[in-house]
């Protein structure tokens, strides 16, 4: 893809793969978060102009109606920052965004402007009136890789309940690595000096140590960091997404966002987290044998509780809760692969207080 120049362009199929996890993660979360918090924000980084050439949504008008369409109205107040440095899409976003319904417990705001400036004025008017920022979540999907410095994603995620989904440009990033005119865009955006080590590498070790070097730093920000790759269909690493927040049930919520995604697309995703050379891959439904062995690895021969198993599923394998107690620990159970200690009301159920002994 070209340099875009126009105020709307071609949506492409990585594009709508994107929105798909973009809106499913936003239908699923912002109830939860509207469940305890009075107010909500969403942030959109990179805006964009919120249309496409053929008319589909573009990510500020799918975040609208992720609020606007769910099926149980919205408590919270939520309140959206889109924010946009070209003047031409910024003006046809505030046209795009009159001509949809907004419901009234919903305000937004747009802003002409770079994404680093008018977030660290927006978080420094905040610490100046002594306010918590209320539960955040920001979406930064830049064209490229020089918008972006760590130190700005810093700011954003040392605020409780602020987390974000980020699109790394990573075949821009791996192009230009060896340039040392851009060394130190390349310091601002990640924070670090390890990804110089993927210079001269092959590509496979390049893709894991520049991977490596900016997942290292989300975690130095976040309690749970989580990737996923994107491909095209000639096979070429195009974008990784990374996601980024504090809480264990935000990251189950975008696990089940990217396995839910319709797999049919002219685009292949996988998780890259743990091995981003290995991904496993969202094909048609999940390998099993695979999340077997991962538990296997980690717990053969030791008890551990129900509740600390889920934990282990969702912060430390690709796959989710809705994996794994139908399809690995029932017929474990029925071939007298595990044990199960403790009380429970049905046979082959798992609430958090049993104790899972894995033979
Ligand atoms: C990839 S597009 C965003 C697409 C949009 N998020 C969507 O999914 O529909 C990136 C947008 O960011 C805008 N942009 C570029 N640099 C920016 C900056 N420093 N701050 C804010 N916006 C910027 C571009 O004009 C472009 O509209």
């Amino acid at each position: 893809m070209g340099k875009i120049t126009t105020t709307i362009w071609d949506i492409e199929p990585h594009t709508e793969a994107k929105h798909a996890i973009l809106r499913k993660y936003l239908d699923a979360w912002i109830p939860i978060l509207s469940s305890w918090a009075k107010n909500v924000n969403i942030i959109d980084g990179f805006s964009g102009p919120g249309e496409y050439n053929g008319k589909e949504d573009g990510s500020p008008v799918i975040a609208i109606k992720s609020v606007a369409e769910q099926r149980i109205p919205i408590a919270s107040k939520i309140f959206f920052l889109f924010i946009e440095k070209d003047k031409d899409r910024y003006d046809f976003l505030q046209n795009k965004l009159k001509t949809i319904s907004i419901p009234k417990n919903v305000s937004y705001a747009c802003i002409c402007g770079e994404f680093s400036d008018v977030i660290e004025n927006e978080l420094n008017k905040l610490n100046e009136k002594n306010k918590s920022i209320a539960p955040t979540f920001v979406f930064i999907d830049p064209f490229g890789f020089k918008d972006t410095p760590f130190e700005v994603i810093n700011k954003i995620m040392k605020n409780d309940f602020c987390e974000i989904l980020i699109t790394f440009m990573y075949e821009e990033i791996n192009r230009f690595i060896d340039d040392t005119r851009l060394e130190q865009t390349y310091i601002k955006l990640f924070g670090n000096e390890k990804w110089k080590d993927a210079r001269g590498k092959s590509p496979e070790e390049r893709f894991k140590i520049i991977h490596d070097s900016y997942l290292g730093q989300l975690s130095t920000v976040a309690n749970f960091v989580h990737s996923f790759k994107m491909k095209n269909k000639s096979n070429k690493d195009d974008y990784l997404l990374f996601f980024a927040t504090k809480s264990l049930l935000g990251l189950e919520r975008m696990k089940e966002a990217m396995w839910r995604v319709d797999k049919k697309g002219n685009f292949e995703f996988s998780d890259a987290t743990y091995n981003p050379n290995q991904t496993v891959l969202f094909e048609l439904g999940p390998n099993f044998s695979e999340l077997k062995k991962m538990i296997l690895k980690e717990y053969k021969g030791k008890r551990v509780t129900a509740k600390k198993l889920e934990h282990f599923v969702i912060a430390k394998t690709p796959f989710t809760t809705f994996h794994y107690k139908t399809s690995i620990l029932k017929p474990m159970e029925e071939k007298r692969e595990i044990q199960v200690l403790g009380h429970r009301k049905r046979k082959f159920s798992y609430p958090d207080g049993v104790t899972i002994e894995f033979l």
